[in-house]
């Protein structure tokens, strides 16, 4: 069976974002960021990312088509994410897809934004080949979410451990909060972590004890609160660079060793990290040197590719189409939280 050509959409939560794909083949991906709208308020507001999805869609949806040099007769399906997400940013892109499909006469496939992240990491383009997608266990830490899943195949995971509180990319959004530095926290705590000595604030590492595999962060939010109480606000870039790197490595050391002891269990033999923290540099080195340390390998997806995107949507619909998992009739938003055990979808 060739491999179909799909227009995919996701605006589950702050990008705007459209790509066309050839199975797991990425012909474009365009992603319409609204980080500069929702910075001002340290945080999104839901109500302004529905509005900025309507005025962005359609001319992101042009251009992907166009830098694919994409038409509409070679498409097969339109793919978009069903959710998890916020309700009304979801559904501008539900309801696109559906206005296409109709005026197309397309198929539309529903996609779990949780399996999209899933699949990035196996994606390929002009610059990198595809992967094999199953089996693997994989590390998913964003704004929302810090799961550890095991994927035996395409529709069929376990979820080995997930934080009891903060997701991890909250963490980091919060402590820059609490440090000054602005909405989204992760790229520059990453970026003054690099500058900065790790061991000089002791920050704690949760749950580290014992062999069950989940997380909390909500305590190191906490202890970075009372650090800025104690001492104020670092007065010199040194020193703030200094916190960014003690916190970075905080949570990347529990990250790592949460995933090692997942990868003894599973025995998996291929590990991945997916979601917007996988962005993250510190853990990005930490994890390929647990692999040399450990001998597994590791399939990380490039920067384009950590964030949202709408080329993991369509990856992922790619996916179920060859499996014949394709969700009839129509896709149904839901705003419910994580991958449930089993299935991705509920
Ligand atoms: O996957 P994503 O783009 O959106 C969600 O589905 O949540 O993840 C966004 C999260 C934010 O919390 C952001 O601070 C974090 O990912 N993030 C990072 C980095 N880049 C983005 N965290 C740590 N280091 C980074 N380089
Ligand atoms: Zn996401």
């Amino acid at each position: 069976m060739p491999a179909p050509r799909i227009v995919a959409l996701e605006s589950s939560c702050d990008e705007t974002a459209c790509a066309v794909v050839e199975g797991l083949l990425v012909r474009s991906s365009v992603v319409a960021s609204q980080i500069e709208i929702h910075a001002q308020f340290g945080g999104v507001v839901p109500e302004l990312a529905s509005r900025h999805h309507l005025t962005a869609v359609v001319p992101v949806v042009r251009e992907a088509l166009e830098r694919a040099g994409a038409t509409w007769d070679g498409i097969d399906a339109i793919a978009v994410t069903e959710g998890p997400g916020l309700v009304g940013a979801v559904l501008v892109g539900v309801q696109v897809a559906r206005g296409l499909a109709l005026a197309r006469g397309l198929p539309i496939v529903g996609v779990h934004h949780m399996e999209g992240h899933l699949v990035s990491p196996f994606l390929g383009d002009a610059q990198r080949e595809p992967g094999e997608f199953a089996p693997h266990l994989a590390l998913s830490v964003s704004g929302g979410h810090s799961e550890l899943v095991h994927v035996h195949r395409l529709g069929e995971y376990t979820v080995l451990g997930r934080t009891r509180d903060d997701a991890a990319g909250e963490a980091f959004d919060k402590a820059a909060k609490l440090l000054g530095l602005g909405y989204p926290g992760g790229p520059v705590i990453d970026r003054l972590a690099a500058e900065g000595d790790p061991r000089a604030v002791p920050f704690p590492r949760a749950m580290l004890v014992g062999d069950n595999l989940e997380f909390s962060f909500s305590g190191l939010k906490t202890a970075v609160a009372v650090f800025v109480d104690q001492h104020g606000q670092p007065s010199s870039r040194q020193a703030l660079a200094d916190v960014c790197a003690s916190f970075q490595a905080a949570v990347v050391e529990v990250l790592v060793t949460k995933l090692r002891q997942a990868r003894k269990k599973t025995r998996a033999s291929l590990v991945t990290i997916v979601g917007g923290v996988s962005a993250n540099r510190g853990l990005r080195a930490a994890l390929e040197q647990a692999a040399s340390a450990d001998g597994f390998s590791v399939r990380m997806p490039p920067l384009r590719y950590c964030g949202d995107n709408a080329a993991m949507i369509g990856g992922a619909a790619a996916l179920r189409w060859s499996a014949g998992l394709v969700p009839e009739p129509a896709v149904e938003v839901y705003a419910s939280l994580g991958i449930d055990e089993g299935r991705a979808r509920p």
